[in-house]
């Protein structure tokens, strides 16, 4: 029966007092209470009266009178085959359930979202996973069930160490991994861990996520920026920096796009080296390199220095939001005690579900499929951008789910956002990801991976359009022929 879940009547937290009023008054009124207060709301189910009278150990008779007393009084609605349900009381409702006037209103929702960091959600495997979790409840021992080992599952680790050695050309053994929640978690676990071997300075990238700079700050660290060019981090920078630790994204930089140079790469190691510093490798996006073969993993470069962070948020869908860092072995036990100290770590059943998917290949696939359709969506963007904003407006489409669209430079940034939002368009000016304020081309962040083709067009005619309102009325163009003096690639910010 398809409802049949529903007919286990719910348990319901009623203390008696034995020494004290008749137990049916004193049930009565703690019911009363509770409705009164909103704790129990209009319309939710009460346990049947043999079920409370088992569960507080009194006569049913008892409990049947206190129903009829309160359905008598209008507290509850009492209708054969739903069972007793509280009644929808004005008011009483109010007290517990209106939101904090400071709670954070809802994000507005847009006809077209290009924000970066959502993977096609329609693509989301949800069949395998299923399936995956199906699996996992069935094979795991029941110790698995229990407390898992510090540094989170075994199997999980097993599969992702072999996972990164074979498609990141990574090194890390399973005993170098550490489960977490997420990239977010693992940079806060990383952090925590470094400012406790004494590290003071953290390096980030410019443009880059903000959030970054208040998690390093949390962690006790100060944070300074380093500026990324056309190659990526300027590592000639970086070392007139007091820094010697850094946090990258090699594979594909947000947010300008760009992948940081072999050379760049050789000069991060040895700098790393004569700092005696570490890297911290987001390995975001590296599963989508879409014109030529991906390029490795730092950490397979470097393993003493360099901790890689991954998760599955863009590859599978933040809703699943495991991740690993895989770290220099000197560093592994103060990470996990991090880690422990935080939280007991991500679900059991979900990272060995998570371990089966990989394992089985399952995963393999989807990321082949998605890459597909990432490629196509980006090829429908580059050539619906190219018609109506004219040639070399994007930036770092070799990789990833997101690229730069270079405006002209007569624009503000923020007043083609405001244009764009007004046409039901949501985009980000990348004056959002600069860590400090330096003359810029604007520029916006367009993420593609979960657009169809279909809003990516509409979506690029919209911005065309919101560009045109933005531009200076005196002189007014179309948006395709602003000045496209370009600066370096990924220059957006420099
Ligand atoms: C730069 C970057 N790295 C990694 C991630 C993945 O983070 P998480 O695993 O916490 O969802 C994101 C998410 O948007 C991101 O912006």
């Amino acid at each position: 029966m398809a409802a049949d879940w529903r007919r286990d009547a719910p348990d319901l937290m009623i203390a008696l007092d034995r020494t004290g009023a008749p137990l049916g008054l004193q049930i009565q009124e703690q019911l009363r209470v509770a409705i009164r207060e909103g704790r129990l709301l209009g319309g939710e189910r009460l346990p049947s009266t043999r079920r409370l009278a088992d569960h507080l150990g009194v006569s049913r008779g008892t409990v049947v009178e206190a129903y009829e007393q309160l359905v008598a009084e209008g507290y509850v609605d009492s209708a054969v085959g739903s069972g007793t349900r509280v009644a929808r009381i004005p008011g009483a409702e109010r007290r517990d359930r209106t939101p904090a006037p400071t709670a954070a209103a809802p994000p507005p929702r847009f006809e077209i979202d290009f924000e970066y960091g959502i993977p096609d959600l329609g693509s989301v495997p949800l069949r395998d996973w299923v399936w995956a979790l199906g699996e996992a409840t069935r094979t795991l021992p029941t110790a698995g069930l229990g407390d898992e080992e510090p540094a989170g599952s075994r199997h999980l680790r097993d599969v992702v160490t072999a996972y990164h050695r074979r498609v990141r050309a990574g090194c890390a053994a399973a005993d170098e991994a550490v489960v977490v929640g997420g990239f977010r978690q693992g940079l806060a676990f990383t952090l925590a861990t470094l400012a406790r071997s004494g590290t003071e300075v953290l390096a980030l990238e410019d443009p880059g996520p903000r959030e970054h700079d208040v998690i390093a700050r949390r962690a006790g660290l100060t944070a300074v920026p380093v500026p990324v060019d056309a190659e990526g981090l300027d590592v000639a920078a970086l070392r007139a920096s007091q820094a010697r630790a850094v946090l990258v994204t090699p594979a594909h930089q947000c947010p300008t796009g760009v992948a940081l140079s072999p050379s760049r790469r050789r000069e991060l190691v040895a700098w790393a080296h004569e700092v005696d510093g570490v890297i911290l490798e987001d390995d975001y996006d590296a599963e989508f390199r879409y014109d030529r073969q991906a390029v490795g993993s730092l950490q397979g470069l470097d393993p003493e220095r360099v901790f890689a962070l991954g998760s599955v948020s863009k590859t599978i869908a933040p809703a699943i939001r495991i991740g690993w860092v895989l770290a220099p072995p000197r560093f592994v036990e103060v990470l996990t005690q991090e880690k422990q100290l935080s939280s007991r770590g991500a679900p059991g059943l979900d990272q060995e579900a998570l371990a089966l998917l990989v394992e089985s290949g399952r995963f393999d696939r989807h990321l082949r499929r998605v890459r597909d359709l990432y490629r196509t969506r980006r090829d429908a963007l580059a050539q619906e951008v190219a018609a109506v904003f004219g040639p070399d407006r994007l930036e770092g489409l070799a990789a990833g789910c997101h690229t730069v669209l270079l405006l002209p430079l007569d624009v503000d940034e923020d007043a083609v956002v405001e244009a764009a939002r007004s046409l039901g368009v949501h985009v980000t000016g990348l004056r959002r990801y600069r860590l400090t304020e330096r003359p810029a081309q604007p520029a916006l962040l367009l993420a593609f991976g979960n657009l169809s083709e279909h809003q990516l067009v509409r979506g690029v005619h919209a911005i065309a359009e919101a560009v045109r309102r933005s531009q200076p009325r005196k002189g007014r163009r179309d948006a395709s022929a602003g000045p496209s003096a370009r600066p370096a690639a990924g220059a957006a910010s420099h």
